[in-house]
């Protein structure tokens, strides 16, 4: 059971699983067609690694390709990382969104066969606005943007497909994954205006400019500004190679939802405060107004994937800051 094919390998999230992977020894296809990030990943893991191959094909426009890929490297296991993933992006481009994220994920489960087993990245947006917090899987599913329908649509169609075609399957909610692999190899983009805060941060030191804006002090939290759920890429990670052990060792049909979050929530101020006091920079806070669309607090109760994938975040708000400048501060 060593065969893995990775979507979106050349992406954050993705090519941090595909390295681990290629360090596990695991034979690898990746596909990616980067319309979100560079072919730097894929010329490393292709340089480095004899035991990986890959094919740059857009997965939601030829549905014949990806069934022949599938049936010609027969994957053990598919991790379908591959989607656009920017909250704004997708309410200015719906037909982009619906078009990429869904329909990938349809020709992917077209071309999976019978007893494939899948695991789907997700996303805690799925949630929207929860009044109930910490966020557990049985919390009511919400669409609030168009990248939200996507996620809970491909969810369903995994689920529906799962069941009608043998495909064991889980979808795995992350909350916020931040940071990077302690080797440096793969790391978040920061060049492209980030939105997201990590990256930010980092872009804001590049960039020289030494001030953040901090979208609103008035939620009723702590300390005024928005709570969340950091995790390590690398916590977030292992956490997929939980669910594939969990999915091998599983009956037929299987369709799990797992959240994978630390269970812990954390302010804007602390984050950036973990940020300066482990990497000693000295970035300023500017409040701003609340960014449309944003939620006051997220964060999961981690305990279905801590009991049934045997899975736990064990890295600290101040590992994540550092690791994310370390892998990134000597870039020129
Ligand atoms: P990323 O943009 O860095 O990587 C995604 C990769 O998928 C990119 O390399 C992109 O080129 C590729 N891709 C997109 N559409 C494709 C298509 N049609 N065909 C082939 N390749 C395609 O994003 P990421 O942060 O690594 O996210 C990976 C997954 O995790 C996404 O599905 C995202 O929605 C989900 N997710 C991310 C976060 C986060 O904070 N990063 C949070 C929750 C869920
Ligand atoms: C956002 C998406 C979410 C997606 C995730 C990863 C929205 C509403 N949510 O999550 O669906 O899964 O990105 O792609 O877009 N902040 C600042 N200043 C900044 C940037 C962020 O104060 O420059 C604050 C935000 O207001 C928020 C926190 O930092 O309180 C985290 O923001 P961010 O990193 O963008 O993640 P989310 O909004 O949680």
């Amino acid at each position: 059971m060593k065969k893995i094919l990775i979507t979106g390998c050349a992406g954050y999230i993705g090519g941090t699983f595909c390295y681990e992977a290629l360090k596990k020894n695991y034979e690898v296809l990746g596909i990616d067609n980067f319309i979100n990030s560079t072919d730097k990943n894929i010329k490393y893991f292709k340089k480095n690694f004899s035991k990986f191959r890959f094919v740059d094909l857009d997965l939601s426009i030829s549905g014949e390709k990806v069934k022949d890929i599938f049936n010609d490297f027969a994957p053990d296991y598919v991790v379908h990382f591959a989607g656009l993933k920017a909250v704004g992006e997708s309410e200015t481009k719906p037909d982009l969104y619906w078009q990429n994220n869904v329909l990938s994920t349809m020709n992917i489960m077209e071309a999976c066969l019978s007893g494939t087993r899948l695991i789907f990245s997700s996303s805690a947006t799925v949630y929207g606005e929860s009044v109930i917090q910490p966020i557990s899987e049985k919390c009511a599913i919400k669409s609030e943007s168009v990248y939200g329908s996507t996620k809970i649509s491909s969810e369903l169609l995994i689920k529906d497909y799962s069941r009608t075609k043998n495909i064991e399957a889980i979808c795995l909610r992350y909350f916020n994954p931040v940071g990077s692999h302690k080797d440096g190899i793969v790391v978040e983009d920061y060049t492209n205006k980030p939105n997201n805060l990590m990256p930010k941060l980092i872009e804001v030191i590049k960039n020289k400019s030494n001030e953040i804006s901090v979208f609103g002090n008035d939620y009723n939290t702590q300390d005024g500004t928005g709570e969340r759920d950091y995790i390590h890429i690398s916590d977030l990670v292992a956490g997929h190679f939980s669910a594939i052990e969990y999915i091998y060792d599983n009956e037929e049909n299987l369709f799990k939802t797992y959240n994978l979050g630390t269970g812990k929530a954390t302010s804007v101020l602390e984050l950036v405060e973990s940020f300066n006091r482990v990497n000693s920079t000295n970035i300023k806070i500017d409040f701003t107004d609340r960014r449309k669309g944003d939620v006051e607090v997220c964060y999961a109760d981690p305990h279905l994937a801590n009991c049934e994938l045997k899975w736990k975040a064990v890295y600290s708000i101040d590992e994540m800051c550092r690791d994310a400048w370390n892998a990134v501060k000597n870039d020129t």
